[in-house]
């Protein structure tokens, strides 16, 4: 299957759910804890003794997604402290071993799907518990400058090895997969290191039609892209400003990967959350770029999302359940940025997101004598395409009138155009 094809439902749903969890959730001080305090195996495995997610209910995450107008999601089946939340029978460092006492991944999977959204995993290629992982003078290792593992020997095939069966068992016990995630290539880390060749192309063996994002190294912007650079890029916390392209200048698909707070994994300290009003603005810049969206959860020790991502959640899901027809399937519009907000563009359907009502009439620069009608997305209600008699000075403009000051939704009010 080629690369468009694959990307095809991709490309159309635009907006998912990336759910970081795992034993981090417990000191709940964000996924990285383990590295950032430099703990050693024991002090973290107490997280690993103790980890029982009693509200873990992935039909109720599953819910939340789909009520968000998402269409997909992203799971951390492992993260760099290499705590797996599926039944590895090549580790018994996992989910079954823990209070938890079961597969969550199986549930995750079954549950998402039962909702109709399509299944992704994030998997890590950092390792900071498998003991031939590279510990002493790593650069994100937990035992990175600790003298006692300097001449602790590993053997980094015998991790590759680890890391390969371990995909082979996502791609081969859970079904149809429609993305695997893989989290990060670093210095010397990167491509064949990983053996990246051969493990796209056992990914490939068992799931035709998944598609990989670009961490396992390679330039995915090349001319000719490795077969390990990935079938999207993944900015991670920040819109790029005009979309992405390869080298001969060709859009390339793209997911920005952002967190709703300031981390990925659970903060119990972290309050600093976006507004449903740059959560919808991100999902439409995205768009409006020939982007998707990615956009973070990190469930806390029992398993629940927490509150507040579930209330700004629901907002966005209200906006996207009026609005959606201008986000799924759309892409960028071939016309330059206005000034009151973005387009979207799905075919001969121009979308106007609206986000600052300004003063007087409307503008949509040039486009005098290309709109059949113009209609409220939301309500359906029809939006007078009149010209105004003061603007005679710009005749190549079309201009809608809202009579009101205030915009029907202040978040984005998005006008359906249809074009001639
Ligand atoms: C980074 C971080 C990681 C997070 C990821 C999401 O690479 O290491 O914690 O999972 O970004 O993009």
């Amino acid at each position: 299957m080629d690369r468009s094809e694959r990307m095809k439902w991709f490309m159309d749903a635009r907006f998912g759910m990336f759910i970081h969890w795992g034993l981090y959730a417990i000191p709940a001080r964000g996924e990285w804890v383990k590295s950032q305090e430099k703990m050693t195996d024991e002090e973290y495995d107490k997280y690993f003794r103790e980890f029982n997610p009693v509200n873990y209910d992935p039909r109720l995450w599953a819910k939340v997604a789909k009520d968000a107008g998402m269409k997909y999601a992203v799971l951390t089946t492992k993260h760099h402290d290499g705590f797996c939340l599926f039944d590895s029978r090549y580790t018994d460092y996992k989910a079954t071993n823990t209070p938890a006492g079961r597969d969550l991944v199986r549930e995750y999977v079954d549950a998402f799907r039962a909702e109709g959204l399509a299944i992704g995993f994030y998997y890590s290629l950092l390792d900071w518990h498998h003991e031939d992982y590279p510990a002493y003078g790593d650069w994100n290792h937990p035992m990175r400058d600790n003298e006692k593992y300097k001449n602790k020997s590993h053997n980094f095939d015998r991790y590759v090895e680890y890391m390969h069966n371990q995909v082979e068992e996502l791609m081969t016990n859970y079904g149809k997969i429609d993305i695997i995630w893989f989290d990060f290539s670093y210095g010397s880390l990167t491509g064949e290191a990983w053996r990246a060749t051969e493990l796209v192309k056992m990914i490939k063996k068992y799931q035709p039609h998944i598609i990989i994002d670009n961490r396992l190294g390679g330039n995915i912007k090349a001319a000719e892209p490795e077969i390990y650079a990935g079938d999207f890029a993944n900015p991670e916390q920040i819109l790029p400003p005009e979309g992405i392209t390869n080298v001969k200048g060709e859009p390339i698909p793209w997911e920005a990967n952002i967190t709703l707070n300031n981390n990925w994994g659970y903060h119990a300290d972290d309050n600093d959350y976006k507004s449903v009003r740059q959560v919808v603005h991100a999902i439409v810049e995205c768009v409006s770029k020939g982007g998707n969206l990615l956009l973070n959860v990190g469930p806390n020790a029992k398993g629940e999302i927490p509150e507040p991502s579930l209330k700004i959640l629901a907002e966005v899901g209200k906006w996207m359940n009026a609005n959606g027809e201008s986000i799924y399937g759309c892409g960028k519009a071939d016309l330059p940025k206005p000034e009151w907000g973005r387009y979207t563009q799905k075919g001969n359907m121009l979308y106007a997101h609206i986000y600052e009502r300004g003063i007087g009439p409307i503008n949509l620069r040039g486009l005098n004598g290309k709109i059949a009608k113009a209609r409220l997305l939301a309500d359906g209600s029809e939006l007078k395409l009149e010209r105004p008699w003061n603007a005679q000075d710009y005749p190549d403009d079309a201009f809608i009138q809202f009579k009101s000051q205030k915009l029907p939704n202040e978040i984005d009010t998005v006008v359906a155009l249809e074009l001639l």
